[in-house]
């Protein structure tokens, strides 16, 4: 048995890129970290070594609110700590109140819960291209979209793909199969690297002239961008996702939202007309063949969209503040920093996958904890450190993460390019 486990991970380790990252692994500090305790955003690693979280994806900080951890007793002691029938059996009523307010707070008719963004795109995106449609992949949208059009394509569906913004492209597969009945556009709404957002005007008339669909995975969106932005509030309102942000409607769009990120609770949900949420039950095995959210999260949820409805856009407001901190302060430091949007989410460009690993290394020791993404999380050579940023990060730790790069940037010769002439210096 031993045998044929060590020659089935050796000869993976050949033929898949994702090796790559298996051989960074064991030499990047910043990879499997554990927590031995949180203060804050701070994190402690070692007996006494802390670092500050610039990783986390809970954009509001509500991870740590005191609001959302009392919610979670009195949910358990009402439902149990697990409901354990799979959702076409029973759900308890949180689910269905729960659906009910994310409708009314995207403004569509109603929505569906399963417990993450995975099991929505590998459940709904099979059931929706059937045997015989057709998808349209962004190349730059969320691998677990991938993995979902990757079951419809076993299936029998047909998968194509495009640059993300390249509309001509697009047009041109859209019109080469405008005879199918049956075509998905497949498209991050926040990109999980840049926080870059989709072009969704374009999109969604492009989907109307050829009678397609546009799958939107919002995980980054929701929680962090919503409707009317002005110059005050960059961010927009009610955190309400990039659909409403951009001032456009749902005909012919299905909207993902998940809640793992912006409200720290395990749960995703698809927005949709109530025919589409009848659908969804019937074809999506996830609904039937996967268990449901943990209760605590049904709970936190909850307890997440009272917090945004009071005070959602004051925790906005300093995300935005905050991220334009870091941005700034970064690119004066010379680092070329992919971030177009003021979204909480940047890229800092590093290189290769050596200098990334010293410069990975270098940060984990002076405190600053970052997404470390070599090839083939991004291209070849365009290695990136990501830096997330949260409400709860403060400026002082923005100061921190600051001073980290400036010290990077002086132990390796950093070009404004980022390319491979980055080594350490002597
Ligand atoms: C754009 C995007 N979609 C989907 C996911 C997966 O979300 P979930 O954890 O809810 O499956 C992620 C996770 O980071 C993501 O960045």
């Amino acid at each position: 048995m031993t045998e044929i486990v060590d020659r089935m991970i050796a000869e993976n380790s050949v033929e898949n890129r994702r090796a790559l990252i298996g051989d960074l692994f064991s030499r990047v500090r910043q990879y499997d970290v554990t927590a031995l305790e949180v203060r804050g955003r701070r994190i402690r690693t070692g007996s006494d070594h802390w670092v500050t979280d610039f990783a986390s994806c809970n954009y509001l900080g509500l991870d740590l609110d005191l609001e959302m951890t009392a919610s979670v007793t009195e949910s358990i002691s009402r439902w149990g700590v697990h409901p354990s029938w799979c959702r076409l059996v029973a759900s308890p009523q949180l689910y269905v109140d729960l659906e009910d307010r994310l409708a009314a707070l995207v403004g569509t008719e109603s929505t569906l819960i399963l417990p993450t963004v995975t099991l929505i795109s590998i459940g709904v995106i099979p059931a929706l291209v059937g045997k015989s449609g057709v998808m349209f992949l962004d190349k730059s949208g969320h691998e677990t979209m991938y993995e979902g059009a990757k079951i419809a394509r076993d299936n029998g569906a047909k998968l194509v793909s495009f640059r993300q913004g390249d509309f001509d492209r697009l047009e041109h597969l859209l019109d080469t199969h405008r005879d199918n009945p049956r075509k998905v556009i497949l498209v991050d709404g926040v990109y999980s690297m840049t926080g870059d957002y989709a072009d969704l005007t374009t999109l969604t008339t492009l989907a109307a002239k050829y009678g397609a669909v546009v799958y939107v995975d919002d995980a980054h969106g929701f929680g962090v961008i919503g409707q009317d932005p002005d110059s005050t509030a960059p961010l927009g309102h009610l955190g309400n996702g990039i659909v409403r942000h951009l001032d456009l409607g749902y005909d012919n769009v299905l909207y993902v939202g998940g809640c793992s990120k912006a409200y720290s609770s395990l749960a995703a949900f698809v927005a949709c007309s109530k025919k589409m949420q009848a659908f969804i039950k019937a074809f999506a095995t996830p609904y039937d063949l996967s268990g449901p959210s943990p209760t605590a999260s049904l709970a936190t949820l909850w307890s997440g969209l009272d917090i945004n409805e009071r005070r959602g856009d004051r925790l906005r407001d300093d995300l935005w503040r905050l991220t334009d901190k870091a941005v700034r302060g970064l690119r004066e430091l010379g680092y070329t920093v992919d971030n177009r949007s003021g979204f909480p989410i940047l890229s800092v460009l590093i290189g290769n996958s050596t200098t990334l690993e010293v410069a990975a290394n270098l940060l984990f020791e002076a405190g600053i904890l970052v997404t470390v993404c070599p090839y083939p999380m991004v291209a070849r050579g365009q290695d990136v450190l990501r830096i997330t940023v949260t409400s709860a990060n403060t400026d002082e730790e923005v100061d921190d993460l600051l001073a980290a790069f400036r010290d990077l940037r002086d132990r390796l010769s950093v070009t404004t390019a980022g390319d491979q002439a980055l080594l350490p210096a002597e």
